[in-house]
């Protein structure tokens, strides 16, 4: 229970879209029973708020912060803030992604640019403005949360989604590169089909499976699974604790699948 004992964490998406568990929301409970103090970000400052009420419940330690990170002014201000506060940041988690549907002949380039903008500008802002204080405290851990769908076709036809996961994949490898003789250690996660509300809650996937049959989603992404089953957010939390303590201190630059054999399997014929 003390992987992460005294560390300062700022997780980004620490809020969920619905009801439910989310992976940001689970990573920061996750990392906060570990012994980090978490600082809870979310657009959605009341999702952030919950995040971090149930953390203090728990006997965590947590505060909440309306954060959109696609705004660099905004970012710099959270950053300064913590450090003024806590001295140090030794954790960021990136678990903001949005996906919307359309393929490259007929998504509206105003969605692509807001999907871009969400899902890599932001971490590239966070990260700009995190990374220095981390390499003058001695170094840190960067986890960004990417998708298998940054390696794969999914099944739905999402190119600002499969694209902007790439991207980020990459970003994170080669800021890995950079920093990694100061002491800051960049790493992804790829979830693979993952039972959170954001599936359920965005427009157009249920019907890309099913004609918004929300059950019949779920049976269907269970049977495209080698394990037979979706993971759950704690699953990708479990990875970002792993990848955020000093367990992974020799690790830097990976990409670690977390998807119950997914991309490695073959789908066999329903
Ligand atoms: N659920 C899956 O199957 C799955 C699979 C692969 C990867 N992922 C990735 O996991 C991450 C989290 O997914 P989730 O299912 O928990 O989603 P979620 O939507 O529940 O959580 C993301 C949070 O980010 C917040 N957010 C959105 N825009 C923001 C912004 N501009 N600034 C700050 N916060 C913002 C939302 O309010 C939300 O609380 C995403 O990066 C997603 O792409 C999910």
């Amino acid at each position: 229970m003390n992987e992460l004992e005294g560390k300062i964490a700022l997780v980004v998406g620490a809020g969920v879209i619905a009801e439910g568990m989310g992976n940001g929301k689970a990573t920061a409970l996750t990392f906060a029973r570990e012994g980090a103090t978490v600082v809870c970000a979310d657009i959605n400052e009341k999702s952030a708020e919950a995040t971090a009420e149930m953390i203090r419940e728990e006997g965590g330690q947590a505060s909440a912060v309306a954060l959109d990170y696609t705004d660099l002014a905004a970012v710099k201000e959270v950053v300064a803030r913590m450090v003024a506060e806590h001295g140090r940041i030794d954790v960021l988690d990136n678990n903001v992604g949005i996906a919307a549907i359309g393929s490259v002949t007929d998504l509206d380039p105003d969605e692509w640019d807001r999907i871009n903008k969400v899902n890599v500008t932001g971490v590239f802002n966070t990260m700009r403005e995190v990374i220095p204080h981390m390499v003058a405290g001695g170094g840190g851990s960067i986890v960004n949360i990417s998708s298998v769908a940054g390696i794969r076709w999914g099944g739905v036809a999402y190119a600002a989604y499969y694209s902007s996961k790439a991207a980020l994949l990459h970003l994170s490898r080669t800021t890995a590169v950079e920093f990694a003789s100061r002491g800051v250690r960049v790493n992804s996660v790829l979830p693979g089909l993952i039972k959170t509300p954001m599936v359920s809650n965005t427009a157009g996937i249920a019907d890309a499976y099913s004609s918004h049959d929300i059950e019949e989603m779920w049976r269907k992404r269970d049977r495209q699974v080698p394990m037979g089953r979706m993971g759950e957010a704690w699953d990708v939390a479990n990875a970002a604790l792993f990848l955020a303590s000093d367990r992974a201190k020799y690790v830097t630059g990976l990409d670690l699948v977390v998807d119950g054999g997914l991309t490695v399997g073959f789908t066999a014929p329903a």
